[in-house]
């Protein structure tokens, strides 16, 4: 029997997403890879072995216990539990679109919810993990994004209170919060609510953090490093923590 420790991903076909899976196989973990783009897994699955590759619309709570279920078939165990499947919207409040806000909610805090609510009782039995990718948009405010921060802010403090309920059982629970990461998430924003001008979008994301001119994007296998050190024996003292990985940007102005 494979003894190899399992970790549950989801949004595995993401930027970060990637990058996580390849830093757990390589230290050893069997990954079950599920993400909405069945293309996106099918790629992921050429670069990096994975366990079990499982599409799912993570938006429905049936849709979790679906993805757990085919975990524990095909892996017979779980060890932890990494939700990195997100979305981005902006615009001002007044002219928010409903279906926008419930994307953002569903995605980013519902899915994440209910992942929790399908591999607790699993995580209990090997006292696991879990981490929660956030974003710097859940430890403060950011201009024009007010329901994507409203959805993060919920998640790291979901993830706080998770952590408590579960200390008695071994179990922890943590976020990761980086700020502007060089993914296709970040593409998609600059595409779409750049204006026609893309690399102006980018720049002016860039203006914003201490570095000055020196500034860059958070790099996807340096989020990876973060979340894979939180599911290592190492971190056992560390739970209900959120980790930022921003340059600074969250310290203060
Ligand atoms: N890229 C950034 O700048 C940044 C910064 C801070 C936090 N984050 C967060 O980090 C996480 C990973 O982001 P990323 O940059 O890798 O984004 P990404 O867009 O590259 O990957 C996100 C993945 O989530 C999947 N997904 C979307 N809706 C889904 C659904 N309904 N069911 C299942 N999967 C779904 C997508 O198919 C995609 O593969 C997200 O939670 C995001 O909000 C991103």
């Amino acid at each position: 029997m494979n003894e190899s420790p399992v970790v549950l991903l989801t949004g595995a076909g993401g930027g970060m997403g990637r990058a996580i899976a390849a830093r757990f196989a390589t230290g050893g973990w069997r990954v079950s890879a599920t993400d909405l783009d069945d293309g996106l897994l099918s790629a992921l699955s050429h670069e990096v072995t994975l366990a079990a590759t499982t599409p799912a619309d993570l938006r429905h709570p049936a849709a979790c216990h679906g993805v757990f279920a085919e975990t524990m078939a095909r892996c017979g165990r779980l060890d932890a539990l990494v939700n990195a499947a997100g979305v981005w919207r902006e615009g001002p409040v007044e002219t928010f679109s409903e279906a926008d806000f419930d994307l953002l909610m569903d995605v980013n805090l519902k899915a994440a919810f209910f992942m929790c609510a399908a591999t607790i009782p699993a995580l209990r039995a090997t006292r696991g993990c879990i981490v929660n990718l956030s974003s710097d948009a859940g430890r403060q405010g950011n201009i024009g994004a007010a329901a994507y921060c409203a959805s993060k802010g919920a998640l790291t403090n979901f993830t706080r209170a998770l952590a408590l309920d579960l200390a008695p059982d071994g179990v922890r629970v943590n976020t990761v919060s980086p700020a502007d990461t060089d993914t296709p998430m970040l593409d998609f924003q600059a595409e779409r609510y750049g204006g026609g001008d893309p690399a102006g979008y980018k720049a002016a994301l860039l203006a914003k953090y201490p570095q000055g001119k020196a500034a860059r994007f958070v790099r996807p296998e340096e989020v990876a490093e973060v979340v894979y050190f939180l599911c290592q024996p190492a971190a056992a003292a560390i739970t209900g923590a959120d980790y930022a990985i921003d340059f600074g940007y969250s310290a203060g102005r």
